[in-house]
């Protein structure tokens, strides 16, 4: 077997109702000032006032910091850096989206002043140590609360990274109850977002593939393939919802260790330049990208295959791994997702620029199970359309 590495968040606390643990949880962990990472959006929910009252229940002062913006600009994540040196917090909590638990892992690491968010971009520059961190998510989708990851917008569109084990926080705290709200548009886009993690993660190439991120796949698969359906068409369904959090954390944990690859890689273009969210991005390309990779390296599909459409089993090998980009694209459209790029007005001789933009994506397309040139790009974009 060949030696691989595998990090996760040390502690990961799942339930209905874990939100109801969390002053309990800061003031044993953190201390008894902490700085709460969110979004205007949260704020509306009423989810953001759920954390405040066990905090304040258990004598936790809240530094609230709810400015994070959608691809959160690096500006962002400097104002509530400054704010959280200034005020001296002993922790940060990230409750909301991938956004905000992206902000709320990076002003941990900085509010030490002990690096610059400038000298981190990359893999494996920042190296801590940081403020204890608790992500909460509020979406079934990124994973972020189990990744090293942090996204951040440099310039007007850029993006940049910063990968880090040391920004996997002490703890993920999962609760279903967070995600009932979710319209039905966010938890199709998100589900789909998180079962291509799983997806990627079990047939990447990266040398890291691993038993253990296979196996989480695999398990994320079984409990998305089931539950996603019900949770966009009948949001407040428990088991639904419960299972569509776990799964998205599963896979977030199987792709954190085992890279995504194509199908993320020709999603950012359409991401970057018409503003199409992640998951549907993401939902747009994939039946095509793996009908692409299906032509050299079926295997991997083919044994997906049962465990998200358990009446694919009687079929084998090449069949079964078509089959599966087949329904793939079946349930993209039953989740009420758009079926192709011309609904969502993109300019057909726009294609080729996305294509060549793609290209660019080098640190995910070395993770594809089949290589992918420019021109493949473009007949992928073309089949998409
Ligand atoms: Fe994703």
């Amino acid at each position: 077997m060949d030696a691989f590495t595998f990090n996760t968040s040390k502690s990961i606390q799942f339930g209905v109702g874990a939100l109801g643990r969390i002053g309990e949880l800061v003031r044993q962990q953190i201390g008894d000032c902490v700085m709460l990472v969110t979004d205007p959006g949260m704020m509306a929910t009423g989810i953001v006032e759920k954390a405040l009252q066990p905090l304040q229940d258990a004598g936790v002062t809240v530094e609230l910091f709810a400015d994070v913006e959608a691809d959160p600009p690096e500006r962002v994540v400097l104002k509530a850096t400054e704010h959280a040196i200034s005020v001296g917090v002993s922790g940060v909590i990230g409750l909301g989206g991938g956004s905000s638990l992206d902000v709320a892992k990076l002003v941990a690491l900085l509010a030490r002043g002990e690096e610059q968010l400038m000298d981190i971009y990359g893999v494996g520059n920042a190296k801590g140590p940081r403020l204890p961190l608790i992500l909460v998510p509020t979406t079934a989708g990124t994973g972020s609360e189990v990744t090293p990851i942090s996204i951040v917008t440099t310039g007007k569109n850029e993006k940049m990274g910063v990968v880090s084990p040391v920004l996997l926080p002490d703890i993920a705290l999962l609760d279903p109850e967070l995600t009932y709200g979710l319209p039905p548009h966010i938890t199709a886009a998100t589900g789909i977002d998180a079962m291509v993690h799983a997806i990627e993660a079990y047939a990447s190439a990266s040398p890291n593939n691993n038993p253990v991120s296979r196996m989480l796949a695999v398990q994320a698969l079984t409990l998305m393939g089931r539950s996603i359906l019900k949770a966009v068409h009948e949001g407040k369904n428990v088991e639904a919802r419960s299972d569509m959090l776990l799964g998205s954390m599963l896979a977030g944990q199987a792709f954190a260790n085992s890279p995504v690859a194509a199908v993320h890689a020709l999603a950012y273009p359409l991401g970057g330049h018409f503003h199409i969210p992640h998951g549907l991005s993401n939902a747009l390309v994939l039946p095509h990208v793996l009908r692409f990779n299906a032509v050299t390296a079926p295997q991997p599909y083919a044994e997906l295959a049962p465990y998200v459409f358990p009446n694919l089993a009687d079929m084998e090998g090449q069949e079964r791994a078509a089959a599966f980009c087949d329904r793939l694209a079946d349930l993209s459209l039953a989740c009420g997702l758009q079926p192709n790029l011309r609904a969502m007005n993109i300019p057909e001789d726009f294609l080729p620029r996305l294509a060549s933009d793609a290209m660019n994506q080098t640190r995910l397309l070395v993770n594809n199970p089949r290589p992918v040139s420019e021109a493949d790009a473009l007949a992928i974009y073309r089949a998409a359309f």
